[in-house]
């Protein structure tokens, strides 16, 4: 399988965002917005895999603005990080206000996408890095992956303790503010 160079992952989609994305405030609806990243991700990741990628995962997202009805939102792609089989797809959405040309960044996605072949996860090439930057981008994809690992089994550990713990133990954390996970840890 051939390696390739993070500038060849890059992609762009548009899409003008019309009255079926609203939501009851007249703003664009969130769901929206993550069904077009979802979407860019599946096409960045394809492309670079040279064949199917699901999505199995999103990192937490932020919606750092509102979009409008009828404004333009763009979605730039590129796989910042890959493991055997998974891709990390890092795209930054903007939406410009057509009659004025104002662009605003509305939201950085990260989404964890892994080639399949029926149904069964693939290895995807190698990614090349050639700047500081993409560098830095796949260390801290790296990073990611490991302190999710680490955070679920965290997780997992404190949410058992919760579950075991007695009424008088409940009663106990439920009526004080302090931070429940030190407390638990
Ligand atoms: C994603 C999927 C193929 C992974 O299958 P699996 O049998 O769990 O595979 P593995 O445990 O061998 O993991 C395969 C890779 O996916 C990664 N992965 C699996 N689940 C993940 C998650 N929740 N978050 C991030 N990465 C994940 C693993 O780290 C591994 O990466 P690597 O090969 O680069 O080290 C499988 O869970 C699946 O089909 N999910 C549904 C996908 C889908 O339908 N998406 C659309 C939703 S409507």
């Amino acid at each position: 399988m051939e390696a390739k160079r993070v500038e060849e992952t890059k992609l762009r989609m548009a899409q003008v965002m019309t009255p079926n994305d609203a939501n009851v405030l007249g703003k664009v609806f969130g769901g929206s917005i993550l069904a077009l990243i979802d979407l860019t991700a599946s096409a960045v990741s394809s492309k670079f895999a040279g064949r199917v990628c699901v999505t199995a995962a999103f990192e937490r997202v932020d919606f750092l603005a509102p979009v409008e009805i009828g404004e333009l939102v763009e979605l730039d792609g590129f796989v910042s990080f890959v493991g055997r089989t998974s891709v990390e797809v890092t795209i930054e959405v903007h939406a410009t206000h057509l009659a004025t040309n104002t662009t605003r960044h509305v939201n950085t996605a990260r989404v964890t996408m892994v080639a399949v072949q029926d149904g069964r996860p693939v290895a995807v090439p190698r990614l090349i890095c050639g700047t500081r930057e993409e560098k830095l981008a796949f260390l801290a994809g790296r990073l990611r992956r490991e302190l999710r690992a680490e955070r679920s089994i965290q997780t997992e550990k404190l949410l058992t303790k919760l579950n075991e713990m007695d009424d008088a133990q409940v009663d106990g954390y439920y009526s004080n503010d302090a931070p429940l996970s030190l407390q638990l840890i």
